[in-house]
């Protein structure tokens, strides 16, 4: 099988990650899909995408047991994301999520999520619990997901909140929302040692018509590709983003693992700023 030359980069931990992972929501909610699932996701570690992202909330624990069976005889290539809900992150309920552990078959995970920010559980509860998991080992580091610059600023005011390794965010060609805020406010502070990695989610516009586009269409014809592998470059054209499509067929699987080789020039992305504008003035962060 060719392996691709995988593109890496840097934790503010110095671990080192592929840039292209793979999604996992809608997995594990159907148990005829399962064997499937899974042998997409081994495909796609065949491939180099290493890093699967999945969640507690991916069909109610479903999608963490497909992981699961697909890291089962070579956990140690893979990396590891999940998430807690927001309502499991308080301070007593975050330090019981052995759960994860358990359906995931693993003795620690290599980056858990805050899924996403409620006002109801305090963030500074969920960085000590977090801090108390790490200290166990039962996670080697944790991040957030679905934070804009105000989120962020307030965690990195909270007490070990610049430990944060990751914001997992909305980023496709349809939501361009992160370059007017997030990513500028990221680049600002890019000399401080922390800098949290930004995981692009839906990257090929979570099955919503994007692939259908015209100008992508066009685009894919000149590099003699899919429209897919076009919308996974234009994301991954950013330094230092990691884009997790998430694909359960094994063609799917094989064609996002080469948008790795396609380099966007400079007519394409031009004809891509014209067909999806980038935003003019900052959005708030939207979130699906
Ligand atoms: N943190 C958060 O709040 C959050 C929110 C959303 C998503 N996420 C994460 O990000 C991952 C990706 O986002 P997403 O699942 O929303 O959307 P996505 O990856 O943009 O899109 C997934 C859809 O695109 C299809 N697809 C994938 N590759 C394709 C290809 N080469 N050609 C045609 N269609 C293709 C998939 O079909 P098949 O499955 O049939 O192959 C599926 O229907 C999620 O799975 C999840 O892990 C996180």
């Amino acid at each position: 099988m060719h392996q691709h030359a995988m593109k890496t980069i840097a934790l503010s931990d110095g671990e080192r990650v592929p840039v292209l992972g793979q999604g996992t929501w809608r997995m594990g909610e159907n148990t005829r899909a399962h064997n499937d699932e899974v042998a997409a996701l081994r495909l796609g570690i065949e491939l180099g995408m290493t890093l699967i992202d999945t969640a507690e909330m991916y069909g109610e624990g479903g999608a963490e047991e497909v992981v699961a069976d697909a890291i089962e005889d070579q956990r140690d290539r893979v990396f590891v994301v999940t998430k807690v809900y927001p309502h499991n992150a308080s301070r007593t309920e975050l330090l019981k999520r052995e759960r994860s552990l358990k359906r995931l078959r693993i003795d620690a995970i290599d980056l858990y999520l805050l899924h996403w920010r409620k006002r109801t559980t305090p963030l500074i509860e969920t960085v000590e619990a977090f801090e108390k998991l790490r200290a166990a080992g039962k996670i080697q580091r944790w991040g957030v997901s679905n934070f804009d610059v105000d989120d962020l600023e307030e965690l990195w005011s909270i007490e070990n909140g610049t430990n944060c390794a990751a914001d997992q965010v909305l980023y496709n060609l349809e939501n361009r929302e992160i370059e007017s805020g997030l990513l500028p406010f990221l680049h600002r502070r890019s000399s401080k040692n922390y800098q949290p990695v930004v995981m692009a989610y839906s990257p090929v516009g979570h099955g919503r018509g994007l692939l259908e586009n015209a100008t992508l269409r066009k685009i894919a014809k000149r590099h003699d590709g899919t429209t897919s592998q076009i919308a996974l470059a234009w994301v991954l054209r950013q330094p230092g983003a990691i884009a997790i499509p998430k694909a359960s067929s094994e063609k799917h699987v094989r064609e996002n693992a080469r948008s790795i080789d396609i380099k966007l020039t400079r007519e394409d992305l031009a004809d891509l700023d014209r067909e999806f504008p980038p935003p003019k003035s900052k959005r708030p962060l939207p979130m699906l």
